[in-house]
């Protein structure tokens, strides 16, 4: 049986399911604190974060809970965050989300570990498909997922809720076939 890793190296940047320490809970409390108005254009979770627990309780989940997300790491820094939002094995697919510190825009660090996910997803746990959901105002991260080579399959009608608001979604998808016809041999 697959597992997680704990380390995926991308490069120039990593995915890490850190140690739950109080300084690391503290870091990344820090990082949405500084980055709250930006993350909150098209996130709601940055506004439950008002103390260090807060951080400390979502790290506790990142260790444990199977499938769940990563901390971008660059230098050992808490960049952005990146993983499954939903990790269905038994219909083996799973969704993919996504975000990073405004500093760190601009680089091609998402796009790199949605390919370190896929190998992860697709090579080892033998998915079949992987989703992306997208606001359909939110330009940058619909960049993120056709740069990724996701195929557009359509438009959920207020598919979520954003600050309180019905919202349209759009749907990506990449399947096991398309992925492997796109890896490097
Ligand atoms: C959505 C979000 C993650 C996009 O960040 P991003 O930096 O544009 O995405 P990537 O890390 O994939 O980088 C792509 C950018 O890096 C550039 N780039 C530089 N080097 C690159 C490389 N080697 N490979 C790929 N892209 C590279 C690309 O040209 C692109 O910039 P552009 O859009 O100005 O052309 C970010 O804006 C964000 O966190 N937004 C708020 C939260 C959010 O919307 N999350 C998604 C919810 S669905």
């Amino acid at each position: 049986m697959a597992e997680f890793p704990k380390r995926i190296d991308c490069g120039d940047c990593e995915l890490v399911k850190p140690e739950v320490t109080f300084s690391k809970s503290q870091e990344f409390f820090d990082v949405i604190v500084k980055n709250k108005e930006f993350l909150l254009e098209w996130l709601d979770w940055p506004n439950y974060y008002s103390k260090p627990e807060d951080a400390y309780n979502y790290l506790k989940t990142v260790e444990n809970v199977k499938g769940s997300s990563y901390l971008i790491q660059v230098d050992g820094k808490i960049v952005g965050g990146h993983g499954f939002v939903n990790f269905n094995e038994e219909y083996k697919f799973a969704e993919l989300g996504y975000w990073l510190a405004p500093d760190f825009n601009g680089r091609g660090l998402v796009v790199r570990g949605i390919a370190a996910l896929e190998n992860l997803a697709f090579g080892q746990f033998g998915l079949n498909r992987l989703q992306i959901k997208v606001d359909t105002e939110n330009v940058k991260s619909q960049a993120v997922a056709v740069r990724a080579g996701y195929v557009k399959e359509g438009i959920l009608r207020h598919g979520y809720v954003l600050h309180g608001a019905p919202r349209d979604v759009i749907v990506y998808s990449k399947l096991k076939s398309e992925w492997e016809k796109g890896k490097v041999k």
